[in-house]
Order: structure tokens, then C-alpha cells, then sequence
């Protein structure tokens, strides 16, 4: 059996109380005008880096350190909460994608043979999100499993498209959907019948996560399966024409659905019996919610009608607890061993929450995507339901203020030996794009860690505050030599929605540190999946021989 208990670290003491805080989205970047969290009065923060040099430092929090395909690719939520929970680099998704299609593998398992089923006779349908952000999905996968099923006997394909516009420029999903249509006009060339069916935003269509939303979900089902949405086109490229010209600012994540008809106005592409169906995310959390309506026998979350007898398969087993979906084209990437895991095995309590939009990250994530918890006795999660049905610029506090006093209680209680928090707002209000509201966002983010903060000072206890990924910091697109703003011709800045490949700050601290304890400095190229072992040395234990090292040392 797997030995869980961690010996007890040679200088630091147990049963100091520690609060761990992910501020999501909060990178370090060239301190101007377009960075959110240099622009916000953030004293608290401000304080920490000024008067703490030894114990604040920055991490790689993008690429190769956390798992992704190259350093080229931004952070993200996913791989950030899963290497800060897991204590090591595990390789993703989107790498473990491509090296299936590049390999062949992805056409010999038993996913690829399930849907091979509707091949000959019935259609295949593709849902997931059109762009080459590389965060949930990636166009060029796409691309590649399409060509690779009408090689494999395909020959009526249905393209069900999710608009980005988050974590790639706001307004480039013509782009994709443009380089989509092209391909499908040659495959149809080649004898298949393929067509986009249907679409919608990524935020109003499908993709919504720890059941925030059940309608967003639900109108995506009715556009793609039931070939019913309140907008009817007859091609992508006229739907997001059209749609544009009614509403000049909309942004592509918040398209409504839209289904394509034919000549007679019939749906061109609905979800029937013995269809295959693909959800070609690679990332769980945006498709756990949909995976259930496609997958689920029982299901009550919405009324589906009459379910079709489909052959669903997730690009991933989204959920390798529940074993969604039951079949899938690529194994996910095996996340064991978890830190969580640790801590009850030495009897560490832990108190994880954040509101509903990153709850999954502290929670589901931070235990390499398992939904549930270890132990029942041991932990307890809680959820802050975040507003619904308004945008983040709209109401850029959320509730960073809410969950801070949940964690300053759970603290205080004394019952709990870790409280872990995620504060949102850098990251959910920095995808919006809009500057104003996202400095609004991380003023109120330090607020909260300034509660936090002088709840760890009345328990004599330990703080560690670090990030997912960057975001916030960052608001505007930059030439990438020279570091300068990008100007439109109207000389308007262009917007940055995406997260970022900057660095994110750690920072150690409170009235229980040891004496003597500060950052190694021997590891310049550290990252996310250097913290697990970081906090499990602050509980007072050694940490697992195969994590990622510690970032700390104990002078004498
Ligand atoms: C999203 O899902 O909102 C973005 O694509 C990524 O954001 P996250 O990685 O911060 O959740
Ligand atoms: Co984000």
C-alpha cells in the first residue's frame, strides 16, 4: 500500500493554522496604465512585497511548468489549481491530444470504435469551443479528428460551434468559423457531407461550470440537439453577420444560440438516434455540465424531451470519479497522489471555499479532478453562489468580500488546520475585458486578503498567498518585442481578454512562521507545482519524496 504518512520536517513545527489564498488571474507585469492590479489601490498587497523580500517571490505559472504543450501557451485554472494541488507537473490534456492524433492512437481505442459505429449510416456530431486558445480546445485538433473520421468511414458530419472570444481576441471568432467553413467545403469536395449545425457564445451557450447555470446548458441542448434556438441562419458566417449587426458591441463568448436551416427552413443538423456525438474540450470543468445532459440516463436538471439514443464520447473522461463521460478518445491525464490526499492521511483538516464560479478550482481541480472530497470528517467545502445572469464588469466585487469572512470564520473556529480560498475577480472580470471594472475587481480582492490577513494574525497562524495564472495584470494586447500597447486605427487600445504567460507572486508570512524560514534561492526557474510541497513543510511535514521541491529553507 501507498505510505501516506509524511514524516515530520526536521525544523518546523506542527499545528500552526494556515490560510492559503489563490487570487485568480493575478500575474506581474510592466506596471502601466493597462495593468489592472498596478492601476487598483491594492495597500495590503502593495505592503507585502515592499516589507517581506525574503519571503515574496514570483512563479512560472504558464507552458512547460504546468504541464501545457510549450511555453508559448498561457496558464489557465485547470492546470494551475491542478499543479498547486498535486505538487507536480503532470502532462495535460492538450498535450496528450495531440500526441494521440499525431500518433494514431486516438483512432485504435475503444472511444474511437464506439463512435466508428454511426460512421456508415448516421451522422457524427463535433460540440466544443472553436478557437486556438489551447485552454478548453484547439481548432487545429479539431481539424485533424474531423479529417481523420472521413478517413475512417464518416460521411455525415455536423459541426456544433461554441464562439470564443476569451481566452483569443473578442471579434476573431469569424476567423475560425471562416477556416472551419473552408474545410468542411473541401471535405464536402472529397464526397462527405459536413456542415456547421449550430452555435452560440461559450458564455450563453454550454459551456457554464459547477452548475452556476443549468439554463446555458440547456439551450445549447435544445440548438444541438433539438435544432431549436431563438436565431435561425442559413450558414455560420451570415448567423455571426447578423447577430453583430443587431448588437454592434456584442462580444463572441455572449452570442445567442443559433441553429443553421436548410432551404425549407428545417434544422440542418439535430441530434437523432444512433448519432455519434464528440465534445472535442479537452478541459473538464466547461463540460462536466454537458456531459451529464448527453450522457446521463437519469437527468433532472432540465427536461431533455426524448433523449435520442446517441453514441457520446468526451475527447476526455471528464470526471474520472463519476466516469464521465463512460467512454472517451483520450485518457486523462492520471492527477494521484494529491496533496489533499496527504493532509488527512496526517490528519490536517481542511476548509476549502470560493463562490461558485471557481469553486471547482480549490476544490475539484486542486484534487486532479475529482469531484467529492476524501474525507467527510476531515473537510469541508463551501460555496458562496455567485451572481447569475449579470456580467462580471457589472459587479467586478463578487464576492471576494463574502468568502473572505467565511474563511476568517472557519479560521477562528479553530476547527480547521488549512483554509484555502480562491478570489475570482483578476481573473473573471479580466476576461470581460473591461479595464475600469477589472481594477475595481482586485481592489476588493485586497480587501478580502486584508480580512484574511488579520485573521491569521489573531490565531498566531500562517499565511501563503500565490496565483493561478496571470490575467488582470494585463488588459491590453502588446507588441510582443517591444512590450508596447497595440493601438487600433481609431487609436482605441485592443482589449486583452486572455489570461497571460507572465509570472504570478508568492508570498509567506504571519505571526506563526518560524523565525528563520524564507525562499531557497536556488530555484529561479520554480513553479505552481513547487507550492504543495511548500505548504505541507509550513504544516510541519516533509513532503513527498517525488513532489516538486520546496521553495523554502530554515536558517538557524
Ligand atoms: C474560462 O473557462 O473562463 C477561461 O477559458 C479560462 O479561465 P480559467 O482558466 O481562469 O477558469
Ligand atoms: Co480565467
Amino acid at each position: 500500500a501507498h505510505r501516506w504518512k509524511l514524516r515530520p520536517h526536521p525544523k518546523i513545527r506542527q499545528g500552526k493554522k494556515l490560510m492559503v489564498i489563490i487570487l485568480d488571474g493575478w500575474g506581474e507585469q510592466i506596471p502601466d496604465e493597462y495593468n489592472a492590479i498596478h492601476v487598483a489601490k491594492t495597500p495590503t498587497m502593495d505592503e507585502l512585497k515592499k516589507t517581506a523580500p525574503d519571503r515574496w517571490r514570483l512563479l512560472r505559472a504558464h507552458g512547460l511548468s504546468v504541464g501545457l504543450p510549450s511555453d508559448e501557451d498561457m496558464g489557465n485554472s485547470e492546470v494551475g489549481h491542478n499543479a498547486l494541488g498535486a505538487g507536480r507537473i503532470f502532462e495535460q490534456g492538450a498535450g496528450l491530444v495531440d500526441s494521440a492524433l499525431k500518433t494514431g492512437k486516438i483512432y485504435e481505442g475503444e472511444g474511437f470504435k464506439y463512435i466508428q459505429q454511426a460512421f456508415a449510416k448516421n451522422t457524427v456530431h463535433f460540440v466544443g469551443l472553436l478557437s486556438d486558445g489551447g485552454v478548453h480546445s484547439r481548432a487545429n485538433q479539431l481539424s485533424a479528428l474531423l479529417k481523420g473520421c472521413v478517413n475512417r468511414g464518416a460521411k455525415r458530419l455536423r459541426v456544433h460551434v461554441l464562439l470564443d472570444g476569451r481566452d483569443v481576441a473578442p471579434g476573431s471568432a469569424i476567423k475560425y468559423v471562416e477556416a472551419l467553413e473552408s474545410e468542411l467545403a473541401e471535405l464536402r469536395k472529397g464526397g462527405s457531407d459536413a456542415w456547421i449545425a449550430s452555435g452560440g457564445g461559450r458564455m450563453a451557450v454550454t459551456m457554464d461550470r459547477y452548475e452556476n447555470d443549468w439554463s446555458i446548458v440547456k439551450k445549447g441542448y435544445d440548438a444541438q440537439v433539438k435544432g431549436e434556438a431563438p436565431h435561425k441562419f442559413s450558414s455560420c458566417g451570415e448567423a455571426l453577420k447578423k447577430l453583430l449587426e443587431m448588437d454592434p458591441k456584442l462580444n463572441d463568448q455572449y452570442f445567442p444560440p443559433f441553429v443553421i436551416i436548410d432551404s425549407i427552413g428545417q434544422p440542418i443538423g439535430p441530434i437523432v438516434d444512433d448519432d455519434a456525438v464528440v465534445t472535442f474540450n479537452f478541459r473538464a470543468d466547461r463540460m462536466v455540465m454537458a456531459a451529464k445532459a448527453f450522457d446521463l440516463e437519469t437527468f433532472d436538471k432540465f427536461d431533455r424531451g426524448k433523449l435520442p439514443k446517441i453514441k457520446y464520447v468526451g475527447m476526455l473522461q471528464y470526471d474520472s470519479d463519476l466516469k464521465l463521460p463512460k467512454k472517451y478518445l483520450v485518457s486523462p491525464p492520471q492527477i494521484d497522489k494529491t496533496s489533499g490526499e496527504y493532509l488527512i492521511h496526517n490528519n490536517i483538516k481542511t476548509f476549502a471555499c470560493s463562490e461558485t464560479v471557481k469553486f471547482g478550482h480549490v476544490t475539484f481541480v486542486w484534487n486532479g479532478n475529482r469531484s467529492g472530497q476524501f474525507s467527510h470528517s476531515m473537510e469541508k467545502y463551501v460555496q458562496i453562489p455567485s451572481d447569475v445572469g449579470i456580467a462580471f464588469n457589472m459587479k467586478p466585487e463578487m464576492k471576494a468580500i463574502a468568502i473572505a469572512e467565511k474563511a476568517r470564520d472557519a479560521l477562528a473556529s479553530g476547527k480547521w488546520d488549512q483554509v484555502r480560498v480562491n478570489l475570482a475577480n483578476g481573473d473573471m472580470v479580466g476576461h470581460t475585458g473591461d479595464l475600469n471594472a477589472t481594477v475595481i475587481g482586485c481592489e476588493a480582492v485586497d480587501q478580502a486578503v486584508k480580512i484574511m490577513l488579520d485573521a491569521v494574525e489573531v490565531v498566531g497562524g500562517i499565511f501563503l498567498i500565490t496565483a493561478d495564472h496571470g490575467n488582470g495584470e494585463d488588459m491590453v494586447k502588446r507588441n510582443l518585442k517591444t512590450g508596447a500597447p497595440i493601438l487600433d486605427k481609431g487609436g482605441k487600445f485592443q482589449v486583452l481578454t486572455s489570461h497571460t504567460c507572465n509570472p504570478v507572486p508568492i508570498i509567506i508570512g504571519g505571526k506563526g512562521l518560524q523565525k528563520g524560514v524564507r525562499f531557497r534561492r536556488d530555484l529561479p526557474g520554480a513553479g505552481l507545482a513547487n507550492v504543495a510541497a511548500t505548504f505541507i513543510n509550513l504544516h510541519g511535514f516533509e513532503a513527498p519524496w517525488d513532489y516538486e521541491p520546496s521553495l523554502i529553507e530554515v536558517l538557524d
